[in-house]
């Protein structure tokens, strides 16, 4: 077992109405202008923007809006925030909405208190050494960026979309309402309770050596997430499987279900990433249409990690070779996304990719990754290449 740190600054106030004290949160932090980010306008359409801007008025804390962030968030509004934030003295960032609005939000924070080009840090030429402190109003389960280490923005020239990690970005605090996700469409749902389980998967699947604790933690939440994801598919205004998912979201990307390995595969995300730099699809789907063919590739290199998550995950029964219960596991989680309505490969993904977009997918993914990446099976463009045309 590789030896590990664990770091999870992020103070999280969860429950009903819980965005009632963003005030007093922020002012604890030491905001005093800030600058509230959203995207294409859930928040303003729930009434959520009013009654946040309602709250900081009411505690006498200025603020400038700015909205406009979108699934895939581009770098144009990275540069259009950094230069308000400037113009205006932010110095506190406060993010209304999903992982987009975060990530662009901690992009933004970074832009602001480093010197040059803030994509360097994506582009890896660079590595920040500040960001300005953010406070997070989550409105979707998934991908864990009220917690997390990462930001993920797509530069719209070439259509390049890189994440920047770093402890810096992490958030001051997590306000987490299950009540705030009720207005979202069923599609969007899914597509959390899929990339929730993604991020659990992603360090499940590795050579890497782990902990009993850390499968039980990884297995358990997997479960859960599953079961509440089918309560939501016909029941999305649960309170309870709402907040369950919520939770999962957080922890499943805080690094609890990787602690002890050597921090897992993560190339299913990276494949995902590429489909969402060209074609701009919602994270979850683009990540449930590769990840079966990612699972059929590399299962014999992982054979032990694909048996255990057939059996201890999906109930598969232990008759037969190994290979085959790891085969019928990774069969069993695609029935899974499938009764979510999530595609299973490109095509119902409703993308009708040319070689060539493989081509180029596989490139960019490669680079991207430093030539080559997997912990449990490590791929270089060629193996890239095999899972996409095999994803068509
Ligand atoms: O833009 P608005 O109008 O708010 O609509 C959003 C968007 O269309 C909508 N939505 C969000 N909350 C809603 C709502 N609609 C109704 N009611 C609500 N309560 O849902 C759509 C998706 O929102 P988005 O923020 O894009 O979703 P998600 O949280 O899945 O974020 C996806 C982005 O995060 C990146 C992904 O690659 C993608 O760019 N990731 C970030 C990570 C991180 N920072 O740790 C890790 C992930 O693996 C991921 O790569
Ligand atoms: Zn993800």
């Amino acid at each position: 077992m590789p030896d590990f740190k664990y770091y999870t600054p992020t103070r999280v106030i969860f429950g009903k109405n819980t965005e009632d004290r963003t005030a007093e949160l922020i002012r604890e932090y030491g905001g005093k202008k800030i600058l509230i980010h959203y995207g294409g306008g859930s928040v303003v359409r729930s009434g959520l923007l009013e009654k946040v801007t309602n709250i900081l008025s009411e505690a006498g804390i200025s603020y400038v809006t700015l909205g406009g962030a979108v699934p895939n968030p581009r770098l144009g509004l990275v540069y259009e925030g950094i230069d308000l934030c400037k113009k205006e003295g932010v110095d506190f960032l406060l993010a209304v909405g999903g992982g987009s609005v975060i990530d662009s939000a901690k992009a933004i924070g970074y832009g602001v208190a480093n010197e040059g080009d803030v994509w360097d840090f994506y582009d890896n030429k660079r590595r920040p050494s500040a960001c300005l402190p953010l406070g997070v109003i989550l409105t979707i389960a998934a991908t864990g960026s009220e917690m997390s280490d990462s930001s993920v923005i797509t530069k719209e020239e070439g259509l390049v979309k890189r994440g920047c990690n770093s402890d810096l970005c992490r958030a001051k605090f997590a306000i987490l309402n299950p009540e705030l996700t009720m207005t979202l469409p069923d599609y969007q749902t899914a597509c959390g309770c899929t990339d929730i389980m993604m991020h659990t998967m992603e360090r499940y699947f590795t050579n890497g050596g782990t902990m009993e604790i850390t499968d039980n933690l990884a297995e358990a939440l997997l479960r859960t997430v599953m079961k509440n994801a089918l309560i939501l598919a016909d029941d999305p205004k649960n309170y309870d499987a709402r907040a369950e998912v919520m939770w999962a979201g957080s922890l499943s990307h805080n690094g609890l279900t990787g602690f002890g390995s050597d921090g897992g595969d993560w190339m299913t995300h990276k494949l995902e990433h590429e489909i969402g730099g060209l074609f701009d699809v919602a994270h979850g789907a683009g990540l449930a249409a590769i990840w079966g063919s990612w699972a059929r590739y590399v299962y014999k290199d992982c054979l032990a990690r694909f048996r255990r998550f057939a059996v201890n995950v999906f109930g598969v029964e232990e008759t037969g070779t190994d290979e085959e219960i790891a085969l019928k596991g990774i069969e069993a989680c695609e029935a899974f996304f499938r009764s979510l309505h999530m595609p299973t490969n490109l095509r119902e993904l409703g993308i009708d990719a040319s070689d060539s977009d493989l081509e180029t997918m596989a490139r960019k993914c490669a680079a991207g990754v430093g030539g080559g990446k997997g912990a449990a099976k490590f791929l270089r463009e060629a193996d890239m290449l095999e899972i996409y045309r095999a994803s068509r």
